[in-house]
């Protein structure tokens, strides 16, 4: 049983997806003590961008890459190796600008290969990285949550969906930026969803 855990807000000790997503894998750790856990903050570490280089890198044959683009595939096989090994994968996501964090969009496509993450079938596509429970805690400004401006929670669910990953778990607290009342009830609902859920 191995956890994934990776954060993607760029405000650090401010953080409150990190702080969510902190308290979510502490229950894993709690209850799976002996599980290794893999630990990825994507704004110190931000995976590459998928530019023109890394494409050309990844439609070369392996044994004619060169050696940057070798260093190039390596940093995306690391990505995709966490989680191919992982069972419950948990990510802290804030809503930035309407979407998720560029850093959190350059792992998505890190770890989005063909042939390897997913495939394409005569049925039509096929996620390949299976049988993984997925755990998100997702911080937002304002309140979206089922209503068109909440481009965050489908986009999660298709990028994640398409990969195989279908068992998610959303804890939503919305209405960061809306006052400290509404701030705070938000805060105490999340952290009492994370508390009563089972994994
Ligand atoms: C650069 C930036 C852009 C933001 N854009 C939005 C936005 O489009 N919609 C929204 O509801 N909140 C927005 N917010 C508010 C964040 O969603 C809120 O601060 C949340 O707590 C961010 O998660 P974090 O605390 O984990 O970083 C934005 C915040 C920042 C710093």
């Amino acid at each position: 049983m191995t956890i994934l855990h990776i954060n993607s807000s760029i405000r650090g000790e401010q953080s409150h997806s990190s702080r969510l997503a902190g308290l979510l894998a502490d229950k894993l750790k709690t209850a799976y003590p002996a599980s290794p856990i893999i630990f990825r903050d994507l704004a110190q570490t931000p995976p590459p961008l998928l530019d023109p280089a890394a494409l050309q890198a990844l439609f070369t044959p392996p044994e004619q890459r060169s050696a940057a683009q070798q260093d190039r595939i390596a940093m995306d096989d690391r990505l995709i190796a966490e989680v191919q090994q992982a069972d419950h994968i948990v990510l802290g996501v804030p809503m930035y600008n309407f979407g998720i964090p560029a850093q959190l969009k350059a792992w998505f496509d890190a770890i989005s290969r063909t042939g390897v993450t997913f495939r394409y079938t005569a049925n039509g596509p096929e996620g390949l990285l299976t049988g993984k429970k997925v755990h998100l805690a997702l911080a937002f400004g304002g309140l979206h949550r089922g209503t068109p401006h909440d481009l965050v929670t489908p986009y999660l669910q298709t990028a994640l969906g398409f990969l195989g990953m279908t068992d998610l778990t959303f804890i939503h607290a919305e209405g960061l930026a809306m006052g400290e009342d509404i701030a705070k009830a938000a805060l105490q609902q999340a952290e009492a969803e994370v508390a009563a859920l089972a994994v």
